[in-house]
């Protein structure tokens, strides 16, 4: 069928199948408006409140793709501060450690080591934190993965041979989160009674599995579940 000014009935349907999908982009574009604001805002309010928490402003190593969200990083400042740790261990160096460092030299006591596996970045890392503030309370320990008794890999045990009375733990390392299944069988003795323990990318399926196992094996409570922003788990293990 033609239509009064030469349009033909394709042509129509074409033209509406083009009206409802242009609709279709409008509508996309604006939830998209609306949603664009509550996603900048909640990506710049942890890094207000991160500014007011420490006297130092972000330390200069940049949130990069395997760093802690900048909520994550705000919920582990907020615990450090009030839970005051003295000691702490952590595994996988980055931007967490960058913070941790420079509240430690905000209050002047404690000591933090951080353990990472990969050489390259450890070189890469080590320079970068080695001009915070923080670096006096921080030490960096190169941990390379070995295969355990189990044949599982982990950060090789001797390298932490000295560590003890840790009362706050930080597991966001290693990189491959299959070797982070022996974390706690070879640390919890190294942990005092009530010791903090954050635990990062809790929102994907391994580590969900992972933290289930962990629960069921070692005394340890929930003391904060509210995870699926953060991504970041606080456990504490029992007195
Ligand atoms: C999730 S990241 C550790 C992040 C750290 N806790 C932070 O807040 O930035 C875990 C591991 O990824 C590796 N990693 C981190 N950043 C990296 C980078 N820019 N390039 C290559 N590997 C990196 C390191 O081996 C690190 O121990």
């Amino acid at each position: 069928m033609i239509f009064k000014r030469g349009v033909s009935s394709s042509e129509v349907d074409s033209l509406r199948e083009e009206i409802a999908s242009l609709r279709e982009e409008v509508a996309t574009l604006r939830r998209q408006n609306i949603k664009m604001p509550d996603r900048v805002a909640d990506a710049v309010q942890p890094v207000v409140e991160l500014s007011k928490l420490s006297s130092a402003l972000l330390p200069p190593v940049s949130f990069g793709g395997y760093s802690l969200t900048s909520s994550a990083a705000l919920k582990l400042v907020r615990t450090v501060v009030e839970r005051r740790p003295r000691n702490i261990l952590e595994f996988g160096t980055g931007q967490s450690t960058a913070w941790m460092a420079r509240l430690l030299a905000d209050v002047g006591y404690g000591r933090l080591v951080s353990v990472e596996d990969d050489p390259e970045y450890y070189e890469s890392i080590g320079k970068e934190l080695e001009s915070l503030p923080g670096f006096g309370h921080l030490e960096l320990r190169l941990a390379g993965l070995k295969p355990l008794e189990s044949g599982e890999l982990w950060y090789d045990p001797s390298t932490l041979e000295d560590i003890a009375d840790v009362d706050f733990l930080v597991i966001d390392g290693p990189s491959d989160r299959s070797a982070r299944r022996p974390t706690f069988e070879q640390v919890v003795s190294k942990l005092v009674p009530g010791c903090d323990i954050l635990i990062d990318d809790v929102h994907t399926p391994d580590m969900k599995k992972l933290v289930g196992e962990w629960l069921e094996d070692h005394p340890l409570d929930v003391v904060d579940a509210n995870w699926r922003r953060e991504r970041l788990l606080h456990l504490r293990l029992q007195n």
